[in-house]
């Protein structure tokens, strides 16, 4: 049968045969999708071949651009070797030993060895369990997770439970227990009412009462974005992450980096941690592991919790069939060697601190209440008041009508709620900052002067 082609067709068999996620299912069936076909470099193609600045890689994960053919020659010669080895039972296959020593050289000092998995949820789900099961095998029972409110960590039902984005709770529950929430760094609105430096970084302390009023017995671990990016790129004050790591310590707490947006360059630096110099005790990535060419995941973690779990006569009784799977871990390492070779991380940080730059521009619009972002890493914020900080009615959807604003000039960005969040390419180019900025700033211009006075 001939595959379908042209868009209204598409769009036809979408509306008949998909169950999108995370989508308003209603709207969607008479808006019907957004289809990209096509991708090279910073751009993709939609259906019809209008081109746009892939300004989210995606989904947070297309570091190295779209239409890389080292990566793809990677994975079909490797699916052409061998369609597919567990990693259960002991088995393996070359390219997932290769990518674990691969990933050895590029990961934080400390954590060398690594379980892999298919996607962020999975990752994380893997830091719990091997959290929990960590301290039960050393006789304590420690098994409650703290997470932070923002905080997005997959939405399998463990990882839900430790996401603390409410919408993403709405009529799913209940979750896990042993989950618990704090505040996140959210400066620009602060929980406590606070303004920095004044306050002490009140928000790392709120770890410490949480893990007091809880009992230390029973706490196994704190997870932690770097940055949050579903929350809205909050970026923490420097002294955060070396106080939240000091109280991890104190308290016998395993602290775990969720980097699934910020490993792999996406902060100007490989993983996000190494901005503040912490070193967790596991991190979780997926995304631009392979930059998004195929599914992969993992955790990295310290050798004190591998030699804690390798016990004599005792199953790790943990994993999922495509853990290591071949052609992913091909791609992985095509990928990598392209990170490397293009030293893409430090791309990041020079072409980022412009991107930076370039944005402080929009507090032009008053509209524009706060500005932050870190590396290619950003977001704008929208006010109603930027004295009061006052928020928008959200029947307005001031958030959506930019976004939909960019999209028409040829710029893909993603409202979350009023917050425009940027991710771009860890190949960008000045002169394509400069050319998103341009749109971006059409597009804001249009929504302001549309706004109701
Ligand atoms: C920080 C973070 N952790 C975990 C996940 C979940 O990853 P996945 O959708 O691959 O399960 C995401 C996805 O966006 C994420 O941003």
């Amino acid at each position: 049968m001939q595959a379908l082609q042209q868009t209204a067709d598409l769009v036809q068999a979408d509306r008949e045969h998909l169950l999108h996620p995370v989508a308003p299912l209603y709207e969607l069936e008479k808006t019907g999708p957004f289809i990209i076909a096509e991708g090279h470099g910073i751009f993709v193609r939609d259906n019809d071949g209008k081109e746009y600045v892939d300004g989210m890689s995606a989904l947070w994960n297309v570091n190295v651009g779209h239409g890389r053919k080292s990566i793809a020659e990677a994975a079909a010669a490797q699916m052409s070797k061998l369609a597919f080895a567990p990693s259960f039972w002991g088995m393996a296959n070359p390219p997932s030993i290769q990518l674990a020593a691969r990933l050895a050289e590029l990961t934080p000092e400390g954590l060398k060895r690594f379980f892999f998995t298919s996607g962020g949820a999975e990752s994380n789900e893997t830091a719990f369990k091997l959290a929990r099961y960590y301290f039960r095998m050393q006789g304590q029972d420690k098994y409650k997770i703290i997470a932070r409110h923002g905080g997005y960590h997959g939405i399998s039902l463990g990882a839900l439970s430790a996401t603390g984005v409410p919408s993403y709770h709405d009529k799913f529950g209940p979750t896990c227990p042993g989950f618990l929430h704090i505040p996140a760094p959210y400066c620009y609105g602060c929980a406590f009412d606070k303004v920095y430096p004044q306050c002490e970084i009140d928000c790392a302390a709120e770890l410490e009462r949480a893990i007091l009023r809880e009992g230390p017995e029973t706490v196994a671990a704190f997870i932690a974005e770097p940055v949050q990016g579903v929350g809205g790129v909050i970026v923490p004050p420097p002294e955060y992450f070396p106080k939240i790591e000091a109280i991890c310590k104190k308290y016998d707490v395993l602290f775990i980096a969720d980097e699934v947006i910020t490993g792999f360059g996406r902060t100007g630096k490989w993983f996000g941690v190494q901005n503040w110099n912490v070193h967790p005790d596991m991190i979780s990535f997926a995304k631009g592991v392979t930059s998004g060419y195929l599914p992969l995941g993992g955790v990295a973690l310290t050798e004190r919790i591998y030699e804690g779990i390798k016990r004599p006569d005792t199953v790790f009784m943990h994993g999922f069939t495509y853990n290591g799977h071949p052609s992913c871990c091909a791609a992985a390492l095509a990928n990598l060697d392209i990170l490397v070779g293009e030293d893409l991380p430090g791309n990041a940080a020079r072409v980022g601190k412009y991107l930076q730059d370039r944005f402080q521009e929009f507090y032009r619009y008053e509209f524009v209440g706060n500005v932050r972002g870190i590396g290619l890493l950003a977001a704008v914020e929208l006010v109603a008041n930027r004295e009061t900080k006052t928020k928008f009615a959200h029947s307005l959807k001031v958030g959506a009508q930019v976004a939909a604003a960019a999209r028409a000039n040829g710029l893909i960005c993603r409202a979350i709620g009023d917050v425009l969040v940027f991710a771009p390419p860890l190949i960008i180019t000045r002169p394509q900052v400069d050319m998103l900025v341009d749109r971006f700033a059409t597009a804001l211009e249009s929504v302001q002067k549309s706004l109701p006075v």
